[in-house]
């Protein structure tokens, strides 16, 4: 990992709240050019004939320098004020924006009282910047300054976030959006819409949500802690007992049921889910004229929700996942679980219109507005378009677009990864292994590997694997590119990847809580 040593000449820039830095010359002597990369297009769209760096007279690759401080804040969630963790004091933390080839050096300060680290989730950066501590780089300690250069690879929407304990569940993500140099880009408008979950600052922080379901370091004994329904308990029955599980006051679990995710969707009560930042009382708006093609990029970061998306009035046509392009299919309403993303085309009408992004099987939601005029009566609070209850995307709709869909082979090594809880003492595994002990998933540079996903469970699980974007199979059909993918209670999903970029990556769920109590294998590339 660098240290910011290559930050010496730089010229500041700064555009939106984050601070976009240009650099000349450096170590490597590297030329760099700096028209502000990063954070460039507003929400209203790109400027028409955006195409990247073609025709700028310099050698080699841009450079886009950002700087991120994550420090303790208070943020206006909208209707609350909350002590919280964050990057740049707002959440989510700056957008981070370049185009394909690029190279992004991001500096991070370190202003938290416990160590850190950036993890670019879905994105095939090289292993020593992956950001998971001692994989292989150490975390960044308390008031220190760290930094992470990879070129930008893949084009589409990515996000990053601390992969140390439960961080991310604090205010700790933002988007990276890497744009295409050869997409023709066609839409008028853009909107980035970022969906959590939010608990931090509200009477508990995620550490004790962590320590009352039993899960983590020592945990608190566990039988019935925040389980109630799986430990016998009765609805809203407090905990077993302990200082932590007092003041965390869980939910006992019998409620959150969802058809959609094939039972059980989720361990965490949340009082509020955001949209942008902003709970539904105090809503974000995303602006566009009447009648543009509106690009929507949809984040789900949350640590324990699934959210079903849509736009009132609108259908939306699915155009990438996990920022893969995909042959579009047009449905009216989405499924994310955490960690995924889609990318959606609407064509606008003309008024106000609510974004409903729906706690799947919690009751709440999340809520923007998307207007188009300055006319239109707001839309309630609590609306729910029929849209939700309409066509819904299914992970069987989709197909990788040709470019991009691997090339049909039969794989050189097959594991299987099985995924298994015992809800009583909240102990979640793979293969067997949970807890400090993760199993080895061992492959070869060069090799088609197929991982088959096989949930023993009787819970959902978004499985996510670091440095490679898979494509999910069905049978002998291809379907998506996608790096989180949600396997189903009793479902096998099989996804293949092509072995090209060495390292130790971790392979894990993406509800928080389950990685963090055990839920982590390591894809371990062979000498
Ligand atoms: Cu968002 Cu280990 O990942
Ligand atoms: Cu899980």
């Amino acid at each position: 990992m660098r240290r910011g040593d290559r930050l010496t000449r730089r010229q500041l820039l700064t555009r939106g709240g984050i601070a976009v830095l240009g650099l000349a010359g450096g170590g490597t002597g590297a030329r760099v050019a700096m028209a502000g990369g990063l954070l460039g297009k507003s929400p209203a769209g790109p400027e028409p004939g955006h195409s990247g760096p073609a025709t700028e007279p310099v050698a080699g690759p841009r450079t886009l320098l950002a700087e991120l401080t994550a420090a303790e804040t208070h943020l206006d969630i909208g209707g609350q004020v909350v002590r919280t963790w964050a990057y740049g004091d707002q959440v989510p933390g700056p957008l981070l924006r370049g185009t394909a080839g690029e190279v992004l050096e991001v500096r991070l300060r370190n202003r938290l009282p416990d160590p850190t680290t950036i993890h670019w989730h879905g994105m095939a950066v090289p292993y020593d910047q992956d950001g998971v501590p001692d994989l292989p780089a150490p975390a960044i300690g308390p008031g220190r300054d760290g930094a992470y250069r990879f070129t930008l690879p893949d084009p589409g929407t990515y996000w990053y976030h601390p992969h140390v304990g439960v961080q991310l569940d604090r205010g700790l993500y933002g988007v990276v959006i890497v744009d295409d140099p050869h997409e023709p880009g066609a839409y008028d408008a853009e909107f980035v819409v970022v969906l959590d979950d939010w608990l931090d600052g509200t009477g508990r922080t995620p550490d004790q949500v962590l320590r009352a379901l039993g899960g983590g370091m020592a945990g608190m004994g566990g039988a019935g802690m925040g389980r109630g329904g799986a430990a016998g308990g009765q609805a809203g029955a407090g905990p077993a007992g302990g200082a932590d599980a007092g003041a965390v006051g869980m939910a006992a679990m019998p409620g959150f049921r969802s058809a959609l995710l094939g039972g059980d969707a989720g361990d965490v009560a949340y009082p509020h889910y955001l949209v942008n930042g902003r709970a539904p009382g105090a809503p974000a708006t995303l602006g566009a004229r009447p009648g543009q093609r509106v690009r929507i990029r949809l984040v789900n970061v949350a640590a324990d929700t699934a959210f079903r998306v849509a736009l009132g009035g609108h259908r939306l046509t699915v155009t990438h996942s996990d920022g893969f392009p995909v042959h579009p299919v047009t449905v009216d309403t989405v499924l994310l679980a955490m960690g995924e993303r889609y990318d959606l085309e609407a064509t606008l009408g003309d008024g106000a219109f609510p974004l409903v992004a729906v706690a799947e099987g919690k009751g709440g939601q999340g809520l923007a507005i998307v207007r188009t005029t300055t006319a239109g009566a707001t839309p309630p609070v609590r609306a729910r378009p029929g849209e939700l209850g309409r066509r819904l995307l299914r992970m069987g709709d989709l197909r990788a677009a040709d470019g991009v869909s691997l090339p049909d082979r039969r794989p050189d090594r097959v594991h299987d990864v099985v995924l298994e809880g015992d809800m009583m003492q909240w102990r979640w595994t793979i293969n067997g292994h949970g807890d400090g002990d993760m199993a080895e998933l061992p492959v070869a540079l060069g090799e088609r590997v197929r991982l088959r996903f096989v949930n023993l469970s009787s819970m959902f699980h978004p499985m996510h694997v670091h440095g490679h974007t898979f494509q999910v199979r069905r049978g002998s059909a291809p379907g998506p590119r996608k790096d989180t993918a949600i396997v189903l209670p009793l479902e096998t999903v099989v996804a293949d990847l092509v072995a090209d970029n060495p390292g130790r990556w971790l392979t894990h769920c993406h509800n928080l809580y389950h990685s963090e109590s055990g839920m982590m294998a390591v894809l371990d590339y062979l000498p």
